[in-house]
């Protein structure tokens, strides 16, 4: 946990309700905490087209890249899930966002999700260890 977290997690949670998400009913909100201290927060938006669907994690930095640029850097991220019945449910990032979160993280990034019991919290590092690079 830090100062932040608890924001984060409000922000997370509050953004779920933006989801555009009929063809699964499961909204996930993301909330990104950058370096210069400001928090973007993203959701997932399906498409009919399954393949196109953007989750909540990558829509939360695009947001971030876009108010600040290209430098810049995650320094905590948390997610929220709601499924059908509007319960969270033990949910990790996906692959794709696992790799999009490590190009603007530092192995130390911290990310926050829900697990079985409670949130987990693991570094950049134990999400994606080895993560493709140039
Ligand atoms: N989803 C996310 O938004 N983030 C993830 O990391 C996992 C999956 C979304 C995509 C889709 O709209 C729904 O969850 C079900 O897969």
């Amino acid at each position: 946990m830090t100062p932040k977290t608890n924001e984060l997690l409000a922000r997370a949670t509050s953004i779920m309700a933006q989801a555009y998400a009929p063809y699964s009913n499961f909204s996930v909100g993301a909330a990104v905490l950058t370096s210069s201290g400001n928090i973007y927060v993203g959701c997932n938006v399906e498409n009919v087209s399954f393949g196109l669907t953007i989750c909540a994690e990558r829509n939360a930095i695009a947001q971030a890249v876009a108010a600040e640029g290209p430098s810049i850097k995650l320094e905590e991220i948390v997610v929220t899930n709601k499924n059908a019945d509007g319960k969270s449910i033990p949910c990790s990032p996906c692959g794709a966002c696992r790799q999009v979160i490590a190009e603007f993280s530092h192995p130390q990034t911290a990310i926050q999700y829900r697990g079985k019991q409670t949130d987990i919290r693991v570094s950049m590092e134990q999400l994606l260890p080895d993560s493709f690079r140039f």
